[in-house]
């Protein structure tokens, strides 16, 4: 298998592009990156990723944000709009009753639409102009519409997003509408969604950027190559474990495809890879149940339901690259309720942090695997919050405090704080 850690640098095939390749990760047919549009191996069906003939190490990394890691990107260059170099909070209230030696929040909401998914963007959509296609589209439970629409403008394509009908929430669906992407509404979940979408790929109607797209993963390691950077340069040491929150699975995937290539180029111990732990809703948690299971294959959950609607999905399609990548580096897999999650947003909404629902889910199963003694005292851990709180203003009000109407004049104000 091509997956697991120690895997050696494969021999560049004839169809290489400027040292750069995809290959399938099931039957390991390889295929030129930019000559022909494809998502899936012609012959297997399998997953793709991309591959390198030369893997950087840190030391050829300089600039800011995504495209200071290039050479670990199939190109030199991207879309941008200036993504990645996010903050690595301290939170030092949470560490503490969490309880674990060191505890850092990789605010992913702080890129420029609001979400991790700018970081896979401005790798897709310029391969998008590379390949010469005029049209792009995905399905989306909201942000990778908000993502697709903004990088599609500001590379001047036209964008097409299908979404589950009211299942998005609103920050997002406004930010796919303003700039500009033409809105599907359907009738079903998000992966009946993906399902049409992947159909309407195949016949070549658009340019699919979901995270089926092996490119879009390669933005997405930045990730976890910013992670690293951010722990040796605090504590000298890179970290136990990075838990993330899972719907399609492609963050797991990609941090894994950083970690392996890390490993590869000497730039990482195999024994130091951070334990790559992932949590899902108690609604929507296939990855979860193939992983306590023991299973090599996801069961498709085809009804799904979760407060964080962001991962409100039955059908991951990484799970073949991210199911290796949880095992291989010793971590697991979690569910955890909407009222964990809700009570988790709470405590990083205390700590000045604003995410979604989605993104705290992260911390509430990190709480929980602590509590369960799955993670130990002293680890140190980066938990992912791959979402703005705006994106969801009304998940925000409601778990929030409620505004108290108050008459217009400072005597009854007063009157109602000291009455209340
Ligand atoms: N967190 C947020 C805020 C997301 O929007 C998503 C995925 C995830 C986590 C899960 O990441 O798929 O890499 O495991 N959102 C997709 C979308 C499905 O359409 O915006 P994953």
């Amino acid at each position: 298998m091509s997956l697991n850690l120690s895997a050696e640098q494969p021999a560049v095939p004839d169809d290489a592009d400027d040292g750069v390749w995809l290959e399938c990760i099931e039957c390991g047919d390889t295929f030129a990156p930019f000559e022909d549009v494809r998502y899936t191996c012609d012959a297997c069906d399998g997953l793709l990723e991309v591959r390198y003939a030369d893997l950087p190490t840190f030391d050829d990394f300089e600039g800011e944000g995504v495209w200071r890691y290039a050479d670990a990107l199939p190109l030199a260059e991207g879309v941008t709009i200036q993504e990645g170099g996010t903050p690595l909070y301290e939170v030092p209230r949470l560490e503490e009753s969490v309880g674990v030696e060191a505890l850092r929040i990789k605010h992913e909401g702080m890129n420029p639409t609001g979400s991790f998914k700018d970081r896979g963007m401005t790798v897709g959509v310029a391969v998008a102009k590379e390949l010469g296609v005029d049209r792009l589209a995905c399905a989306s439970t909201g942000n990778t519409s908000a993502a697709l629409a903004a990088y599609g403008s500001r590379g001047g394509m036209e964008t097409l997003v299908l979404l589950p009908s009211g299942k998005v929430a609103a920050g997002k669906v406004a930010q796919a509408s303003l700039h500009g992407a033409r809105i599907l509404e359907v009738d079903g979940n998000f992966d009946a969604c993906l399902d049409i979408v992947q159909e309407l790929a195949e016949g070549g109607e658009a340019y699919l950027l979901n995270s089926l797209n092996p490119f879009r993963l390669e933005g997405q390691k930045t990730i976890g190559l910013e992670i690293l950077e951010g722990f040796r340069a605090d504590y000298g040491t890179v970290p136990d474990r990075i838990v993330l929150p899972v719907g399609n699975a492609g963050n797991t995937a990609a941090l894994y495809k950083a970690f392996r290539e890390l490993v590869q180029a000497g730039e990482l111990a195999e024994d130091d890879v951070p334990k790559l732990t992932g949590v899902q809703a108690e609604g929507a948690a296939p990855m979860v149940e193939a992983i306590e299971n023991g299973a090599d294959e996801i069961r498709r959950w085809d009804d799904v339901e979760t407060r964080a609607t962001a991962i409100r999905i039955g059908n991951p399609v990484n799970a073949p690259k991210a199911l290796p990548g949880i095992r291989e580096t010793g971590g697991t897999a979690v569910a955890v309720s909407d009222e964990e999650i809700t009570d988790a947003q709470r405590d990083l909404a205390g700590e000045g942090i604003g995410v979604e629902p989605a993104s705290a889910a992260s911390v509430a199963g990190l709480r929980k695997l602590r509590a369960e003694g799955i993670v130990d005292d002293d680890e140190r851990v980066a938990c992912l919050t791959t979402g703005h709180l705006l994106k969801d203003p009304d998940a925000a009000a409601a778990a929030g405090n409620d505004p108290e109407p108050v008459p217009a004049d400072t005597a009854g104000v007063l009157e109602h704080l000291q009455e209340n």
